[in-house]
């Protein structure tokens, strides 16, 4: 039987490198994106199984549409990929957009919709396609940056709220769909040298979804309620 896998935020970054690695593997792969980019359209090209679906994580008719357009398809990995840090910038008074007194809530509730209630949206709208697949996982890639227990540096307040709260967003979901046999947890990329990691980042964004796939292929019960890093090492929430 194939494995199915949606991956958001599929053209570029994390998403990109899943959508690759799970094609390679012989998965079906359905790749969203806002946009497509000229590397996704490549991948679509060599692997049959790969399609791309228009998809904004902020615009749940885009999520209902798009679950319409799958309606009676499995998915075995619902990964919830895409995500943003928002203006992370200085502005016009030398003050970075996410540091304390200079709060954007604009951009705060913007990151919300992408990284914390998207997530949440595709699941309850995938619910019945994960639960009719055979692996039945829901991923969500969190950040240690949404750990309270590593937080030493403070600021970035917009984006490390929105990781803290999938967390336990995770940490819920996990719990209120053992019951049917689904696994819901949130995982750690690392820090990948992405368009969002930057390129002082500290590894490769193939070591990191490599990491992550293996993470999520030996997911078990014992995973529940873990902030799990793509080097299979478990983070403090
Ligand atoms: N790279 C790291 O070091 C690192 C560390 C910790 C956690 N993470 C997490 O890992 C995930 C992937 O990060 P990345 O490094 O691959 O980031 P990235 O290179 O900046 O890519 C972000 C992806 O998210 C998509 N996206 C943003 N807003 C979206 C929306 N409203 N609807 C649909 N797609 C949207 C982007 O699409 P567009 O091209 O349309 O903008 C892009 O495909 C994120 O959740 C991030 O928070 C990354």
């Amino acid at each position: 039987m194939i494995s199915t896998v949606l991956v958001t935020g599929a053209n570029r970054g994390l998403g990109l490198g899943f959508a690759g690695a799970y094609a390679e593997m012989g998965w079906k792969v359905i790749a969203c994106c806002r946009q497509t980019s000229p590397e996704l359209q490549a991948l679509a090209q060599r692997h049959a199984a790969l399609s791309i679906e228009p998809l904004d994580v902020a615009n749940h008719a885009t999520i209902d549409q798009l679950a319409a357009r799958l309606q009676g398809q499995a998915i075995d990995v619902l990964l919830n990929n895409a995500g943003t840090y928002g203006r992370l910038g200085f502005a016009e008074g030398g003050v970075e957009h996410q540091a304390f007194g200079n709060t954007d809530y604009a951009n705060w509730e913007q990151v919300l919709r992408v990284n914390l209630f998207g997530p949440m949206k595709m699941a309850e709208t995938f619910i019945e396609h994960v639960a009719r697949s055979e692996q039945k996982k829901i991923v969500t890639l969190s950040s240690m940056m949404g750990s309270m227990g590593l937080n030493t540096s403070g600021g970035m307040y917009a984006y490390r709220t929105s990781k803290a709260a999938v967390n336990m967003m995770m940490h819920s979901m996990g719990i209120d769909l053992a019951g049917r046999g689904i696994i819901a947890v949130a995982v750690h990329p690392g820090w990948a040298r992405t368009d969002m990691g930057g390129p002082g980042a500290e590894i490769d964004p193939t070591e990191s979804v490599e990491g992550m796939m293996a993470v999520i292929e030996n997911l078990n019960a014992d995973h529940l309620g873990q902030l799990t890093a793509y080097d299979g090492s478990v983070l403090p929430y």
